[in-house]
């Protein structure tokens, strides 16, 4: 690994100390079990006692795709229409939102990829051949995996900040670029960034290790194992896509491809499509209530 400019180490550590927290409700809600009688109340509770998340549920659940007839207006009445657990997956969103929120395009580009890559996790988890673990593991993993990118952004000269997502055909140029620029990935960032928001360790070490290949089995717990794995797999279909949409025909065609057989999923090619497409669209929905395009 190259030798980090001077200076760079220091300025980075500063910035991961000076990282606000994420409020203490979110670890609450994540460790509620949604099977437990009052799980719905306790989700309920915590909207209640922040403006901020349920203004935005508000808005989520009255969004077009999903608001028919009435407007909704109670927060008990949205989380019927988005469920307790959609309502919990958009106020961590929410919350790490307000951590780093997005002032440049770039950083609206990184929130659209991370929101893309939560919801296709949370929808191609159970479609994956071999089991891949819980949806809403899948989804936080999705949603968290290039927070480092906004640490490293923060700090990192205006050359890397041009180095999009969707500018390198490889996660390997990505990793590149940031070591040769910076001397450090946004792997090793973001896994920092979990264990200072005091998220679980396995969750950070997912983060930490994924961009390598192979995975290093033995520093992975072996829930996230088969879910590093299908990351990989989610983060390159949000790039096609991304490109697809914009018009380039051969990512449409390399996505394509991929879905007729290279990816470990369940399911032909056009109902995986159609997944993919119900995943961005309920992406588009969560980043329209949270201000975020
Ligand atoms: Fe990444
Ligand atoms: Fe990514």
């Amino acid at each position: 690994m190259p030798i980090p400019p001077a200076g760079a180490l220091d300025r980075l550590e500063k910035r991961l100390e000076d990282l606000p927290l994420l409020p203490d409700v979110v670890h609450r809600l994540m460790s509620l079990r949604q099977d437990s009688y009052d799980y719905f109340d306790q989700v309920a509770q915590a909207l209640h006692a922040d403006p901020g998340f349920a203004t935005r549920l508000l808005q989520y659940a009255n969004s077009a795709a999903l608001g028919a007839g009435r407007p909704i207006t109670s927060i008990q009445e949205a989380m019927l229409r988005v469920g307790a657990r959609g309502a919990v997956d958009l106020v961590l969103a929410h919350s790490a939102a307000r951590i780093f929120v997005p002032g440049y395009e770039w950083e609206k580009m990184l929130w659209k990829h991370s929101i893309d890559v939560a919801w296709l996790m949370r929808k191609l988890s159970v479609l994956a051949v071999d089991h891949r673990g819980e949806p809403d593991e899948a989804y936080v993993f999705g949603l968290l995996h290039d927070i480092g990118r906004f640490v490293l952004y923060l700090e990192a000269p205006e050359e890397l900040r041009s180095v999009e997502e969707t500018d390198w055909a490889t996660p390997e140029e990505l990793i590149e670029a940031e070591t040769r620029i910076c001397g450090f990935t946004h792997s090793e960032l973001g896994y920092l960034a979990l264990r200072k928001w005091r998220l679980p360790d396995a969750l950070a070490e997912a983060v930490r290790w994924h961009h390598t290949q192979p995975l290093p089995l033995d520093k992975i717990d072996g829930r996230y194992r088969a879910l590093n794995e299908l990351l990989q797999e989610a983060d390159w279909i949000a790039v096609a896509a991304e490109r697809a949409e914009a018009g380039d025909g051969k990512a449409r065609s390399e996505l394509r491809g991929a879905l007729d057989g290279r990816l470990r999923l369940r399911g032909t090619a056009d109902n995986l499509e159609f997944t993919i497409q119900e995943a961005l669209r309920e992406s588009r929905r969560m980043l329209a209530a949270l201000h975020l395009q």
